[in-house]
Parts: C-alpha cells; structure tokens; sequence
C-alpha cells in the first residue's frame, strides 16, 4: 500500500487583529455575547491582502518544513471559497508565484470543508499512483464578503490560511477520509450571487455576502459531524479512545465540545483556535494542525482525527497517522 503522508505544515494569519470590543464599536454586540456563543475572542482580517497572497505564504511554510521544494510538486490543490479571481484558480496563481512550473493546479470549493475535500483528492492521487509530492491548501478571506452590518454573521469571521505538503509513503500517513454533502439545504448557510445566477448591483458589495441560519446550521453541524466520526472510527476498526488529537474546524466551540464528548476527550487532547482565529472556513483545520505541529503537541507517530462543517451543507473527516 502507497499512503500519503504529511511531511509538513505551514499557516499564516494577516496582521490586523480584530478584536470583539473593536466590533462592538460599529455593530450593536458585546465580547460577553460572542464570547459565550461562539468562544471567539479576536480573529485576523486582511488589508490589502488576497486568498493567493495567504496562501503563498502559508505554503512556502509548509514546504520549507517538508524539505521540499516547489519544483518537485506534481499537484497543488487549493481548497477556497473566496478566490482571488473568478478565473484563473488561486492554486494556479499559488503556481506561478511559487514556481512550480508545469505541474496540475486547481481549486476545490466546499466552503469551510475546502481543506477536508482538498486533502482527500489529494490522498487519491498519491494513493492511485498519479502523484508522489503534493501541495493542499486551505485559504480565505471570508472577511471580504461579510456584511459587516449584520451582527449575527460578521462576528464569526476571520481571514487565514493553511497548508500541507504531503508525499508518496510505504510505511503511513492517511488512512481514511470521508466526504458528505446535502445540497438541499443549502439556503441555510450560502451567498446567494454569482456568476450565471446574477450580482445584485443595486445591493452593497454587488449581493455578495454570507446568508446563514445560525441556529439551524447548528444543529446540522452538531449531527453530520457525530456521524462522519462515528463512520471513520467504523472504517478503521478504531475505537473513540484511539484517537490521540482532534483538529475540528473552527467555527463555534460549543460544536467543538459536542463533537469532543462524543469521542469521549478531554478538550486537553482537541486543538482549538477559534478564539484567537474565529471561523476562517478552509483555512481552519489546517491553521490549527500547523499550530498543533508547531507548538509540539502533535509529535509524530500519533493518531489524527480531522473534521470540518460548512456551507453546501459539506461535512468530511480524515483519519491520518501523523
Ligand atoms: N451580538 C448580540 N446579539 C446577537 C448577535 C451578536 N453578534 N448575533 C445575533 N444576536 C441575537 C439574535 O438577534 C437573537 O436575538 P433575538 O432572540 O432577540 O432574536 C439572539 O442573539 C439569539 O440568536 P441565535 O441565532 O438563536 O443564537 P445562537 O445561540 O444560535 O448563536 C451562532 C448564534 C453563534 C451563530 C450559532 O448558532 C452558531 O455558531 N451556529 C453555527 C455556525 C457554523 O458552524 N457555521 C458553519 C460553518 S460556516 C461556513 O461554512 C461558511
């Protein structure tokens, strides 16, 4: 067997904090709200910076720490929902600025599952022989398509990106993922413009924003995302007390907590960011194993779970060998 192993890690988070009282200065909200709600405290947005230039820096993290260079990649998939461009992919303009000429490049998007769906595309590849280094990055800048009026969407939202390098291994590395989608609900959690379905250039930022039912996306996400640990656990023969870390995506710590008793963790043994990094959708389970890889909490050898939530609805998990 060919697994896909990580062979490093890298993120990198904009400069500008913004923190829950620098938002409670022109939205009607408190640090005590979204605090409690959410266990968001501050998150990074973006000045001039775009989803590529995240991704640039993040990357060149992850290959640095890899020992590899842009050259030897055979593939770069990027997992985004705010492209820089509507065409070319942000992988392809990740590409050129990397220098990682003439290998495939494109982009997955599954809102804040993107990192989840690009890593499983990318473990096939390596798996089935077609790719031996491969690049997957998890970058946004959600905070360009908030309407920064609407407390009960703009609080939740921070800018950053993630990355991976992942080569071609006899010995270990991912052992499983799993994909899910129900586009039927998909009016819960979108941005309802675009290209063939139409801008609205009567409305602020052309209709471009994030439509989203807090509470039932909620209780979706608390559900799908019991059932694709129960599912990977299942797949593997493992049992919940396995598990050595859990790197959930970041979009509300209460659903980190669910998820977390229902593996029966302590939260000690689970990564969380979102209080520093608040929702930065596909960027978020990346950010927060290079913080986990970084800070010497994850040493190798260790069994991973990944899991992420987000618009589609999409839901996904990897189980990996670090
Ligand atoms: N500050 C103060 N009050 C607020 C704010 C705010 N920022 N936002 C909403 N409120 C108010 C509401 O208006 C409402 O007031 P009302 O009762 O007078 O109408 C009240 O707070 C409660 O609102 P709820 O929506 O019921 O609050 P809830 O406890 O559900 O928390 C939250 C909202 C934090 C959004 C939560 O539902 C959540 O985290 N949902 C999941 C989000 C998520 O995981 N998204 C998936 C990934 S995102 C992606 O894929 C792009």
């Amino acid at each position: 067997t060919i697994y896909a192993r990580i062979a490093g890690t890298g993120s990198y988070l904009p400069p500008k904090v913004l923190t829950n009282d620098d938002l409670a200065k022109f939205v009607d909200t408190s640090d005590e709200w979204i605090a409690t709600r959410t266990g968001i405290r501050e998150r990074h947005v973006v000045e001039d910076e775009t989803t590529s230039d995240l991704a640039f820096h993040a990357a060149t993290r992850a290959l640095e720490a890899a020992g590899v260079a842009a050259g030897e990649l055979d593939l770069i998939v990027v997992g985004t929902t705010t492209p820089d461009l509507i065409f070319p992919s942000t992988a392809c303009l990740l590409q050129a600025r990397l220098g990682a000429e003439g290998c495939g490049a494109f982009d997955v998007n599954a809102a804040c599952s993107g990192f989840l769906y690009a890593l499983s595309v990318a473990d096939k590849f390596i798996r089935a022989g077609a790719a031996k280094t491969v690049l997957v990055v998890g970058s946004e800048t959600l905070t360009k398509m908030l309407d920064w009026g609407d407390r009960s969407t703009c609080v939740l939202f921070g800018d950053g990106a993630g990355a991976v390098v992942l080569k071609a291994d006899r010995e270990t590395g991912i052992l499983s993922t799993h994909l899910h989608a129900d586009g039927a609900k998909k009016e819960l959690l979108w941005n309802p413009v675009g290209v063939s379905a139409g801008f609205k250039p009567d409305e602020p930022n052309a209709g471009v924003r994030v439509l989203m039912t807090g509470n039932e996306v909620f209780k979706h996400a608390v559900k799908a995302l019991d059932s694709v640990v129960e599912e990977t656990l299942e797949a593997n023969g493992l049992d919940r007390h396995d598990i050595d870390w859990l790197i959930p995506h970041q979009a509300n710590l209460r659903i980190i907590e669910a998820t977390a008793k229902r593996l029966d963790m302590p939260m000690d043994r689970v990564i969380v960011t979102v209080d520093k990094h608040g929702n930065t959708s596909s960027g978020s389970v990346p950010l927060a194993l290079d913080e986990a890889v970084r800070s010497g909490k994850v040493q190798r050898g260790q069994l991973l779970l990944l899991e992420a939530f987000g618009g589609g609805f999409t839901w996904g998990s990897a189980l990996l060998r670090y």
